[in-house]
C-alpha cells in the first residue's frame, strides 16, 4: 500500500517539475520557485507547530526558517511517506471527509520535497505569514466544564526515559446517571509535553475489558462535542480509565491529566444515545514469528440501523493495518475505511457529518487485520515468537472501537433520503 502511495507521489512530482519547465519566468528575470516563507511556513503553520514548537510533543520546532532550514531531508522523507504529520487514513479507499484531518493534500506533500529538493530555500522574509497564536493550555476547548475527573495522582515523567503506557483509574465520583453533551481530555498545563496521547474510556469496575469510550486527545484535537440530539450515559459509581503514553523531554515533568464533561440539563435525555464500543474483537489471532503480512477477519451484526460517526482501529505491538467493510443486507459490500497503524499512535477518526456511513440493520461490520510479525516492524518486541491475542503488551488485538447511533426505521429513512439529496446536489 505504501508502495502505491509512493508510486502516486512520483507522479505528482514529475508532473510538478514538468510543469516549472514550461513556466515561463516572471518579468524580472525570477523563477516561481517554492520557498519557505511564501510556500512552506503556511502549511507548517496549518499541520505541524501544533505539535512541532516549543513545550510541544515532537522534538523538534518547526517555527522557523532557521528551525526547520536543518531538518529539510527528514521532513521530505517523513511528509513523501506520509508518516508525519500522523494521520494513517487510506486517501484511494473509503470515505474521505473526516473532523480534525490534519494529513497534507498530494499538492502540499509536492510542494515540501520541491522545497527540499531546490535546497530549502528561505525566500522573500517579507512573504513570512505572522507566526501563529496557540491557545491557552489551561482553556478547555468545550467550555467549563460541569465535572472534571482527573487521574489519581500526579504521574511524573523523568527526564530521560523509555516511552510509558500504561492504564490509569479513578473514581469519577458520580453518584447519579448524567448525560453527557461533550468530553474533553486534556494534560494539565505542565504535563502537555509530555502526554504523546491519553484516551479515556468508561468502565464499571477496573477489571472489566468493556466500556465506552470517552474521549481521544492528542495535539491539535479540541475535545468532541456530540451532534445534537445525542449523549452518552455516565452511570453512577462509573471507573475513567485513562490509558496514557509519555515520553520525556529532557527535563522531569509532573503531568495531571483530566476529563471534562459537560452534562444534559438533570431529567434532560438525548433523543440517541452515542455509543462507542469495540466490534468485531478477534479472539483467534494466529500471528507466526517472522510473517509480515498476517491476515485476520473478524464480524459484529447490526441488528438496528445505525450512523456511523467515528472509526479507530486497535491493534497491538505487531498491526500494521486495518480494514472496515459493510456488508449490507442485500449482499453488496462497501469499503468505509482503511488505515495504516503505527503503534506509536493511536488516532480516532471522527466522520464530517455528511459523510458518516449508514448502515441498515442486518449490515455485518467486516473488519480485516494485517499484522506485522517480522523484525522489520520497529515496535516488534521478538519477531522470534508467535503471538495470539491477549491482554499484555506483548499479545497483540483485533477490534474495532466504533462510535454510532442507532436510527428507528422512519428516522434511517430520511436520513437517507437527506443523504442523496445531498448527493444529487454535488452532482450538480
Ligand atoms: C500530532 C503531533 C504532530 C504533528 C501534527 C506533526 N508531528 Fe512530526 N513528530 C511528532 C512527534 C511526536 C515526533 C517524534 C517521533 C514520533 O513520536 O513519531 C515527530 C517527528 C517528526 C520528524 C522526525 C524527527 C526526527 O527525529 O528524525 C519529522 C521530520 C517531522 N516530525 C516532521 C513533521 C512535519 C513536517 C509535520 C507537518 C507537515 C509534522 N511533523 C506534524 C509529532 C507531530
Amino acid at each position: 500500500m505504501q508502495a502505491r502511495v509512493r508510486i502516486s507521489l512520483g507522479a505528482i512530482t514529475c508532473a510538478l517539475v514538468a510543469g516549472t519547465l514550461v513556466n515561463p519566468t516572471t518579468a524580472f528575470g525570477q523563477t516561481d520557485d517554492v520557498t519557505f516563507t511564501k510556500d512552506i511556513a503556511p502549511i507548517f503553520q496549518a499541520s505541524c507547530q501544533t505539535c512541532h514548537r516549543d513545550g510541544a510533543i515532537a522534538p523538534m520546532s518547526l517555527m522557523t526558517y532557521d528551525e526547520s532550514r536543518p531538518w529539510a531531508r527528514a521532513i521530505k522523507d517523513k511528509v513523501s511517506t506520509r508518516s508525519m504529520p500522523p494521520w494513517y487514513i487510506d486517501r484511494n479507499i473509503g470515505v474521505q471527509d473526516f473532523k480534525y484531518d490534519r494529513s497534507l493534500s498530494d499538492d502540499q506533500i509536492a510542494t515540501i520535497v520541491a522545497w527540499v529538493d531546490a535546497g530549502a530555500p528561505r525566500g522573500n522574509p517579507s512573504d513570512m505569514p505572522a507566526a501563529r497564536q496557540f491557545a491557552n493550555r489551561d482553556m478547555w476547548h468545550i467550555g467549563e466544564p460541569d465535572w472534571i475527573v482527573p487521574i489519581p495522582e500526579p504521574f511524573v515523567v523523568p527526564a530521560d526515559g523509555a516511552n510509558w503506557w500504561g492504564d490509569l483509574f479513578s473514581d469519577s465520583g458520580l453518584t447519579e446517571d448524567r448525560w453527557i453533551k461533550s468530553v474533553e481530555t486534556k494534560p494539565s498545563a505542565e504535563g502537555f509535553p509530555v502526554v504523546h496521547h491519553a484516551v479515556t474510556r468508561l468502565q464499571e469496575s477496573v477489571d472489566s475489558d468493556q466500556g465506552e469510550f470517552l474521549n481521544e486527545y492528542a495535539q491539535g484535537k479540541n475535545g468532541d462535542a456530540f451532534p445534537a440530539g445525542t449523549g452518552r450515559l455516565v452511570k453512577a459509581g462509573s471507573i475513567i480509565r485513562f490509558n496514557m503514553h509519555y515520553a520525556s523531554i529532557g527535563k522531569e515533568t509532573t503531568d495531571r491529566t483530566s476529563v471534562g464533561l459537560t452534562f444534559y440539563p438533570k431529567g434532560e435525555e438525548p433523543k440517541h444515545e452515542l455509543f462507542s464500543r469495540a466490534l468485531a474483537q478477534n479472539y483467534d489471532l494466529d500471528i507466526p514469528a517472522g510473517d509480515d503480512d498476517v491476515r485476520h477477519d473478524s464480524y459484529h451484526p447490526f441488528t438496528e440501523n445505525v450512523r456511523l460517526t467515528g472509526y479507530q482501529p486497535h491493534l497491538h505491538n505487531r498491526g500494521k493495518r486495518q480494514c472496515i467493510e459493510a456488508i449490507l443486507p442485500d449482499g453488496t459490500t462497501e469499503m468505509l475505511s482503511c488505515s495504516n497503524w503505527d503503534f506509536g499512535w493511536h488516532i480516532v477518526y471522527n466522520y464530517e457529518d455528511d459523510a458518516q456511513p449508514l448502515l441498515p440493520k442486518g449490515t455485518f461490520l467486516h473488519t480485516m487485520t494485517w499484522h506485522d510479525n517480522s523484525a522489520g516492524n520497529r515496535w516488534n518486541p521478538d519477531a522470534r515468537n508467535w503471538a495470539g491475542f491477549g491482554q499484555r503488551s506483548s499479545d497483540d488485538m483485533s477490534f474495532t472501537w466504533t462510535s454510532y447511533y442507532e436510527l428507528d426505521d422512519d428516522e434511517f429513512a430520511a436520513a437517507q433520503e437527506e443523504r442523496r439529496v445531498m448527493t444529487n446536489d454535488d452532482d450538480n
